[in-house]
């Protein structure tokens, strides 16, 4: 990377850049020349480039103002400086960790194969959580309807509560060595959440749709939080509980209720 900024000018150093920038500063701010009035330079400038300063009084000593010094410096050198080196991606070395292996960077006190079933678990727990997620929010954009406004609240509550999951989740995967799914096309192959149409659908359906994706995340919390347990991988079996399952149960009570069927005016 470091061949592609324009090399250094033979002798000269950092120093010329430094008084270059200083001067352009002050100059901006005051309007005159530091180097002809010392005492007009503003006070914040001056004590911040404090190495500005001993280069320009070095400058000045081998006989040039800093003005003077200021004509030698290269613009195409300071621009160069400033330009993003862009497009890596396309000469991009070996990935430093490949998916689906975990890592032993952290000294957390659990062996490789904990480590492995608990990213899986959790790597199927973060893909169905990002589809329960995203699908909150399709059906907060597409609600109809006399409840409209309850649904696209609550929707968008749970919307953001799922986003919480995402992320505990997936921090816990990289606390365990992991690599966490990220990117839709990735969690649409891994999900066990069935694909919602792209159509708008009436309030009930859109619950009921909820309601079995809740199902099949908790199914799977049940069965891995004891996996986790029976492994000795406490923090897995803890955020499973405690967040996901809690989480989970909670939200499911509040879509059921919306599926019973009592009169809305006259019993
Ligand atoms: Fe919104």
């Amino acid at each position: 990377m470091g061949q592609l900024l324009a090399p250094e000018p033979a002798g000269q150093g950092q120093a010329p850049l430094r008084i270059y920038y200083f001067h352009t500063m002050a100059t901006k701010a005051t309007g005159k020349n530091p180097a002809a009035s010392k005492a007009s330079a503003p006070k914040a400038a001056s004590s911040s480039t404090s190495k500005a300063s001993t280069a320009s009084k070095g400058a000045a000593a081998n006989g040039k103002s800093a003005a003077q010094d200021d004509s030698a410096v290269p613009a195409r050198r300071a621009a160069s400086a400033v330009q993003p080196i862009l497009n890596q991606q396309e000469n991009a070395p070996r990935a430093l960790q490949r998916f689906g292996t975990v890592s032993q960077r952290l000294p957390i006190g659990l062996n490789e194969q904990v480590r492995l079933q608990s990213v899986e678990m959790l790597n199927q727990l973060l893909a169905d959580t990002i589809c329960l997620r995203d699908m909150y929010k399709k059906h907060h954009w597409q609600v109809v309807g006399p409840t409209f406004y309850q649904l696209h609240l609550l929707y968008d509550k749970h919307y953001e509560e799922q986003s919480e999951l995402v992320d505990s989740v997936a921090e816990r995967i990289q606390i365990l060595g992991g690599i966490a799914l990220a990117m839709g096309a990735d969690v649409a192959e891994a999900t066990n959440v069935p694909r919602p149409p792209r159509d708008r659908e009436e309030a009930p359906v859109q619950v009921s749709r909820l309601l079995q994706a809740h199902e099949i995340i908790l199914k799977q919390c049940h069965d891995y939080a004891s996996r986790a347990d029976d492994a000795g991988d406490d923090g897995t079996n803890d955020l499973i509980v405690s967040e996901l399952v809690r989480t989970n149960e909670m939200q499911v009570w509040f879509l059921s209720e919306h599926l019973v069927d009592t009169p809305l005016v006259r019993s």
